[in-house]
């Protein structure tokens, strides 16, 4: 005999998007597993449910796709990110060598000297963009650098990405535009990967060289571009946005980070776990599974609600406090275990560029209202106005 907790909860509605942690809370006290009548789809949304899921992978399966919609897993078919093992490990390993933590280490003085200049200019002028100045600058000269795009198709990457986060969601009506530019952005790395377009020595012509090699399919290669383009950008402009919103409200913390910069790594992770850029990816059950009295059938898909459980109380003492001194190093805004983040060195590595080079030169941040972008899988900031002290 089967029992399920059902909710009405929308978590894809325009104001669900901008405010929703209110009904993160309601679906955690619901029950450790809650059916989702809107979208036909179970919910995990506390931390402990969440990380055995990331970790069971042979239960919660990747293989057919994250998103919450077929057209779009159709697209993500052969992405490292919507596979298992065995075909997930070596997926990983082909471009695996180029975010070693050695391979990032080898990044970090060109980084850190990109984010010294970039945060001097910003504060001579006093007042700037937190996005479209600050978070986009690193990414946005690294990623595309590292893939090896060509130049002029760099201007469309962050709306391509944009896209690619949106319909990973339910097919809303709002969403429908972006599908078409998810569509367009396939065609993109489809034609890029057959003419070979693609600057020598970096990931992206990595990729076709193992094409080249007989280690994947040809016809493999558009989605691993895409893997390592579409979660590098937004995702990390997320965290260093968002980094300075909470410090500019909550200037205590942000003068214990100024008083010792060796908190920085602590701090980054916890406006992640605050904040996570990514809201959940979801699996398909492999088997019937039990959690107390829910049983999720095989072949059910099962949503992961990645930043639910980074503010679940039953994890974290006064879970919505942003405390830069707290061990926030186990949270899941970078998932965890096979699939966890492959580029999360890098992320962390841009992000600690920023904030310590901050660090040296801004003791307040007086921050203006903040504009959230309306996307269905990452939580986002699209302006915020600052004003800096030194
Ligand atoms: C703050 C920045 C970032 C956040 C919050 C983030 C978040 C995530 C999350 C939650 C996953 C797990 C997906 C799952 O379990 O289904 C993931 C996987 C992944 N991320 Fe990131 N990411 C970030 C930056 C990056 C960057 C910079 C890159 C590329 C250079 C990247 C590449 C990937 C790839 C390739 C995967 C798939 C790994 C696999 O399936 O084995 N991410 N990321």
């Amino acid at each position: 005999m089967t029992s399920r907790t059902t909710s009405g909860i929308d978590l894809f509605t325009d104001d669900a998007i901008h405010d929703p942690y209110g009904l993160y809370r309601e679906l955690r006290d619901l029950g450790p597993a809650v059916w989702l009548d809107e979208h036909e789809v179970w919910c995990l949304s506390r931390y402990e449910e969440v990380r055995d899921a990331l970790v069971g992978w042979e239960t919660y399966s990747s293989a057919e796709g994250v998103a919450l919609n077929d057209p779009t897993n159709e697209t993500l078919r052969g992405t490292t990110i919507a596979s298992d093992p065995p075909l997930h490990d070596h997926l990983r390993s082909i471009v695996g060598e180029r975010l070693t933590p050695r391979a990032v280490r080898s990044m970090r003085d060109a980084v850190e000297a990109q984010a010294d200049e970039l945060v001097e200019r910003l504060v001579t002028q006093g007042s700037f963009d937190a996005v479209g100045d600050l978070a986009r600058a690193l990414p946005m000269a690294i990623v595309p650098d590292m893939l090896g795009w060509p130049e002029d198709i760099r201007p469309r990457l962050l709306e391509w990405a944009a896209a690619g986060f949106d319909t990973m969601g339910p097919l809303t009506e709002r969403v429908q535009p972006a599908l078409a530019k998810r569509h367009e952005l396939f065609a993109y790395t489809s034609e890029l990967a057959r003419s070979g377009d693609l600057v020598p020595g970096t990931l992206g012509a990595d990729i076709l060289g193992a094409a080249d090699r007989g280690e994947i399919r040809p016809d493999e290669c558009p989605a691993l571009l895409l893997d390592y383009l579409v979660p590098a950008l937004d995702t990390t402009i997320s965290a260093i946005s968002t980094s300075v919103w909470l410090f500019g409200r909550h200037p205590d913390q942000w003068d214990a980070v100024r008083a010792d910069p060796t908190l920085i790594p602590k701090a980054f992770n916890e406006a992640l776990r605050l904040e996570s850029p990514v809201r959940g990816f979801s699996r398909v059950a492999t088997c019937d599974v039990e959690i107390e009295e829910a049983t999720i059938a095989c072949g059910d898909r099962v949503l992961l609600l990645f930043a639910s459980a980074n503010r679940d109380e039953r994890r974290w003492d006064d879970p919505e406090r942003f405390d830069v001194t707290r061990d926030a190093a186990g949270h899941v805004a970078f998932g965890y275990g096979i699939h966890g983040c492959a580029g999360q060195g890098l992320a962390r590595l841009e992000g600690h560029a920023v904030l310590a080079a901050l660090a040296r030169r801004v003791a307040r941040f007086d921050v203006g209202t903040p504009r959230h972008i309306t996307n269905s899988m990452i939580r986002a900031l699209s302006e915020l106005p600052v004003t800096v002290r030194t």
